[in-house]
């Protein structure tokens, strides 16, 4: 007799591992905490304008926006970074009238060169201002058309790695440039990627929890389809966007059995959706996780005021208490609501605090997490062909 399959087996977490081990040698973002940021910090030094708006979309921007929305406040930025993403003329236009352009630097990321929505806004902002050495710099890929362009005009350029896929790329030019540029630590943002590398690779804390969470994920991935990130900080809300894509663009694939694969990554705010989306989870369909993040420390001492109001004698007891406190307790309160269920699947991330590193480390814990779930589901996480038959139609709607 001779027998031959073509099943997914059942993997081994040592089998995973050891992929992804493997995976490591061609795919650039596990190893980006180790590149050289000398080039970055010593070129965001010679900037000398105050806005800095990066054009952009997808893995060009969002990872960039949820470093910045997560530090933003608690730093004492001298710049301010402005984001073009979309084509929508409101969108544009309500942003480029509230800046000088004579003040701006900008900075245009495209990992293919060829961004349709890229190239669109940057061509309206060379309409409104000569865009040249002085004031635009590029960031491709080394062979792209956008690269040629900015030779041709003299402009700095700065690489995206082609073993770099652009969601998996925050810590590579495409976000250190101009985080680096508006005076947030880089530095401090790899010693963060670098502690998760570390411990994920050298088979500790990190390694034990991802490869236990991914295996759920996975093997019960036709009971709960549907990942919901809770981020009990609104300056996390950038990071949802982020995950979003992630998860959404990496997962959502067909695998080697022809068999559709894709977990639905969905984000919300606490304490915001406990008013909206958390009926959904504690009396909706059982087909959802739930990864709660807290912030341990907001670092904030604002409070609310030992203040008697007539009529609401009945709410001072929430009186003195300060409001990272009341967030922190609102997560912890909806954790053990959730946990009381006993049967919606619940993990919780606590990050130390608004910092470079803590914000960094969750990043590079969730790219792993992917890369990791895409593994156990026999996908390739790094390419996006679904989305390209849209771009052919568009193309043909807009040659007409
Ligand atoms: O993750 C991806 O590859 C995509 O989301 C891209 O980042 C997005 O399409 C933008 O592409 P580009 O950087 O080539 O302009």
């Amino acid at each position: 007799m001779h027998y031959t399959h073509n099943f997914n087996p059942t993997i081994s977490d040592e089998a995973i591992f050891e992929a992804v081990v493997a995976e490591k040698e061609e795919i650039g973002y596990y190893n980006l905490g180790f590149c050289d940021t000398t080039p970055y910090k010593e070129f965001a030094k010679g900037v000398k304008q105050n806005n800095i708006v990066v054009i952009g979309i997808g893995g060009s921007t969002l990872g960039t926006y949820a470093i910045y929305k997560y530090l933003k406040h608690s730093r004492d930025l001298q710049k301010q970074l402005i984001f073009l993403e979309t084509t929508d003329p409101i969108d544009i236009k309500s942003k480029v009238e509230k800046i000088d352009l004579e003040d701006t630097l900008f900075l245009v990321i495209s990992k293919s060169g060829t961004t349709l929505e890229t190239i669109s806004i940057f061509k309206y902002i060379n309409s409104l201002i000569t865009c040249n050495a002085d004031n635009t710099v590029i960031i491709t890929e080394n062979d792209s058309k956008l690269k040629s362009y900015a030779v041709a005009n003299k402009m700095q350029t700065f690489e995206i790695p082609k073993n770099v896929g652009g969601r998996f790329s925050v810590f590579s030019a495409v976000g250190l440039l101009p985080l680096a540029i508006v005076g947030i630590d880089i530095g401090e943002l790899l010693i963060g990627v670098k502690k998760a590398h570390d411990s994920f690779f050298n088979k500790q804390e990190l390694y034990k929890r991802l490869i236990k969470k991914a295996r759920f994920l996975v093997e019960y991935k036709y009971s709960f389809n549907i990942n919901v990130v809770f981020s009990y900080s609104s300056r996390l809300e950038g990071f949802n966007k982020w995950y979003i894509q992630l998860w959404g663009e990496s997962l959502g694939k067909v695998d080697i059995n022809n068999t559709r694969q894709g977990l639905t990554p969905i984000g919300i705010i606490g304490p915001i959706d406990q008013h909206s989306f958390l009926q959904l989870i504690v009396e909706g369909r059982r087909d959802k996780t739930v990864t709660v993040i807290k912030v341990e420390n907001f670092d904030n001492e604002l409070k609310i005021p030992d203040v008697r109001l007539k009529g609401l004698e009945e709410m001072e007891y929430i009186n003195n208490i300060s409001f990272a406190d009341m967030i922190n307790k609102q997560a912890d309160a909806t954790i053990e609501s959730i946990q009381n269920l006993n049967d919606i699947p619940c993990d919780v991330i606590t990050i130390d605090g608004i910092c470079e590193s803590a914000i960094a480390s969750l990043m590079y814990e969730y790219e792993l997490l992917t890369s990791l779930c895409a593994r156990f589901m026999y996908i390739n996480a790094y390419d996006q062909p679904g989305v390209e038959a849209g771009k052919k139609i568009l193309k043909e709607k807009l040659q007409k």
